[in-house]
């Protein structure tokens, strides 16, 4: 596979880690593409929770063309997603930033996001991932980038690989990929 596009390699992760069945998060719903995706991969017996803080990006989220109705919305931050998840999840997907065509004020935040991943990190089954797609640089400026990129430095790598993807040869700072698989 090509990776053109960061959303390419979150496509990969989804295709490669989720089962039908499995139960997954998405964290930042905004308006429903990887909703979208992680409902069709995990299929009729599967489950996706969805994070959004705005009611809004929920939605927008719900009016995607889903197939089948295994997702459960709600209208709360990601770094709550313990208090609303039974179980192990196979993959948990963070679309950092703010909602397209929506104020870009009402962002995720570093505090929050670090607090979510470890959230995260703790629901993952064995062999599970957290992909995250960190912007930087434009209305999202450079602080959360570089909290989170600090903070999965610091990750234990005998419990977890820690990736990163950066297109470091690419101008306008585009977004880079975190991929965090739980051994
Ligand atoms: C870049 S958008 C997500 C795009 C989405 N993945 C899609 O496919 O359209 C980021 C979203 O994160 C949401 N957000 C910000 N802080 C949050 C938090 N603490 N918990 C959950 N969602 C949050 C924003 O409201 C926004 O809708």
């Amino acid at each position: 596979m090509i990776f053109n596009n960061p959303s390419d390699i979150c496509e990969f992760y989804i295709n490669e880690v989720i089962k039908q069945g499995d139960t997954v998060v998405d964290a930042t719903v905004g308006n429903g593409n990887d909703t979208l995706k992680l409902s069709n991969a995990v299929g009729e017996n599967g489950l996706v929770y969805g994070f959004d803080i705005q009611e809004q990006a929920i939605e927008a989220a719900k009016k995607q063309n889903y197939k089948y109705s295994n997702v459960i919305f709600l209208n709360h931050s990601h770094a709550d997603m313990d208090k609303y998840i039974i179980g192990e999840v196979s993959a948990v997907i963070f679309n950092l930033g703010y909602l397209p065509g929506g104020d870009h004020n009402i962002s995720t935040k570093y505090e929050t996001t670090v607090s979510a991943l470890e959230k995260a990190m703790k629901l993952l089954a064995p062999g599970g991932t957290v992909i995250t797609v960190i912007y930087r640089g434009g209305d999202s400026g450079f602080e959360e980038c570089d909290g989170v990129v600090e903070y999965i430095r610091g990750i234990d790598y005998k419990r977890f690989n820690v990736l990163l993807f950066d297109y470091i040869s690419r101008p306008k700072n585009p977004p880079m990929v975190c991929v965090i698989q739980k051994k």
